[in-house]
């Protein structure tokens, strides 16, 4: 077993402050980065194959590399911890018990793309987030770590947090970037990406918080150490959110190639009720998998080919026995009701896997019932300003094969 990257601290710990962060190793690699050159650090994040956390695994370099290319007076730095995703803590739970590893991130990205501004996404609501940020900021800002001539260099990084409203997709990077410029938070079509052209059309790097954590110890133990924990394709380690079903819920950091298996019952305690495990979802927006993929080590690389993904590892599971047409129709309605309204597609697609599969739930399906499904989602494909079409679409599309069963059962088909 790899030693923990993120969570090195008792579950039940409080907030790490900054003299036991620091005591831990924190802030190490900021001094060092500040003292030498900040294509260093640019290189160790590129070496280290970090891939985002939020859930679209995109390689964090490729993004650094292109805020860091653009030549602009001001570029911005985005810690994302808008997580809303239903079955998802592991995000509000790193802000408030690791928030200096999360501003130590935002600072390394920074100073590695040319950045002086930062800002920590969070949600109105998030109240013990909110603080613990505000707190670590004091104590970072008194500690020279964070504002004008970060420990006496030449780079300053101002940073604020951003009270985000309450939705679902304010937490997608140019919904963030418009809450944050003073609007509704709404997605905005693209290109221009973020790294070319982010709040008020400065270069801006849009990162999930758990990605950001990840970059001092990979600055301060070198990209092959990262690379040795994981797998060759994702490297490192991630977190898990092991939901209220499990002996041990919690938010749980296992390395990359971890099998389901181990993260349930190791990690997890088992499920409460003593059922077995029938279908997996590795989140909200992610394809399902079975009981046949209890031992498949959980990787980006042998995920896609089952039609899934690790998400944001907000696990849910589908126990034996359960009714499977109440998770269906939730996670239909929960995309219906939090798509924003700006592309029709995205509206027709939510509106139609919804009133779908309640027509399945309430035996009115027919034998055709999946059809419009697939339909409507073959055409949304790719239409929207974000990827939320294609993240209602993954469960749903997964779901007609894994429950055709049950959906043609309680269809009449
Ligand atoms: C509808 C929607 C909601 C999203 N919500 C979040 C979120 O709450 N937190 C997050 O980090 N990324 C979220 N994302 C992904 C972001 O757009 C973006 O890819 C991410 O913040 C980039 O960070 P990463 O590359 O470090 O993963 C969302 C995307 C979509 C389409």
């Amino acid at each position: 077993m790899s030693p923990p990257i993120l969570l090195t601290r008792p579950a039940d710990a409080p907030r790490q402050d900054l003299d036991a962060y620091r005591a831990a190793g924190g802030y190490e690699a900021l001094r060092a980065a500040v003292a030498g050159d900040p294509g260093d650090v640019l290189r160790a994040v590129d070496e280290s194959g970090l891939l985002g956390r939020g859930g679209a695994a995109f390689p964090a370099a490729v993004k650094w590399k292109l805020a860091a290319a653009q030549d602009a007076e001001v570029k911005h730095v985005v810690a994302n911890g808008g997580e809303h995703e239903p079955g998802s803590e592991k995000d509000k739970f790193l802000v408030a018990r690791y928030p200096h590893a999360v501003l130590e991130g935002m600072a390394l990205c920074a100073l590695a793309t040319g950045a002086t501004r930062g800002w920590v996404y969070l949600i109105e609501d998030m109240a013990e987030q909110i603080a613990a940020v505000e707190v670590a900021l004091e104590e970072a800002r008194a500690a020279g770590l964070v504002g004008e001539r970060v420990l006496g260099s030449e780079f300053s990084f101002e940073v604020s947090i951003h009270r985000a409203p309450t939705t679902y997709v304010a937490g997608e990077e140019s919904a963030a970037i418009d809450s944050i410029e003073g609007g509704p938070g709404k997605p905005k079509k693209k290109p221009p990406y973020p790294g070319e052209a982010g709040i008020h059309g400065q270069p801006t790097t849009v990162n999930n918080v758990e990605t950001l954590a990840h970059v001092a110890w990979i600055v301060r133990n070198g990209p092959d150490a990262y690379r040795a924990i994981g797998t060759p394709d994702s490297p490192g380690t991630m977190l898990f959110t092991l939901g209220d079903r499990f002996v041990k819920p919690g938010v749980v950091e296992a390395p990359f190639g971890t099998t389901w298996r181990q993260l349930f019952e190791e990690h997890g305690g088992g499920l409460e009720s003593g059922r077995a495990v029938r279908a997996i979802q590795p989140a909200m927006s992610c394809g399902f998998l079975t009981a046949e993929h209890l031992d498949v080590g959980i990787a980006h690389e042998t995920l896609r080919p089952l039609g899934s993904s690790p998400g944001c590892g907000g696990i849910r599971v589908v126990e034996e026995g359960e009714d499977v047409l109440p998770v269906l129709v939730g996670i239909a309605q929960f995309f219906m009701d939090e798509q924003c309204g700006q592309c029709p597609p995205c509206r027709m697609e939510t509106n139609q896997f919804a009133h779908v599969l309640k027509g399945v739930q309430a035996g009115k399906g027919g034998a055709g019932y999946a059809e419009p499904i697939r339909k409507v989602a073959a055409f949304a494909r790719r239409k929207g300003h974000c990827s939320l079409i294609e993240m209602a679409a993954a469960p749903i599309l997964s779901a007609l094969d894994v429950f055709a069963e049950d959906l043609a059962a309680a269809a009449g088909a």
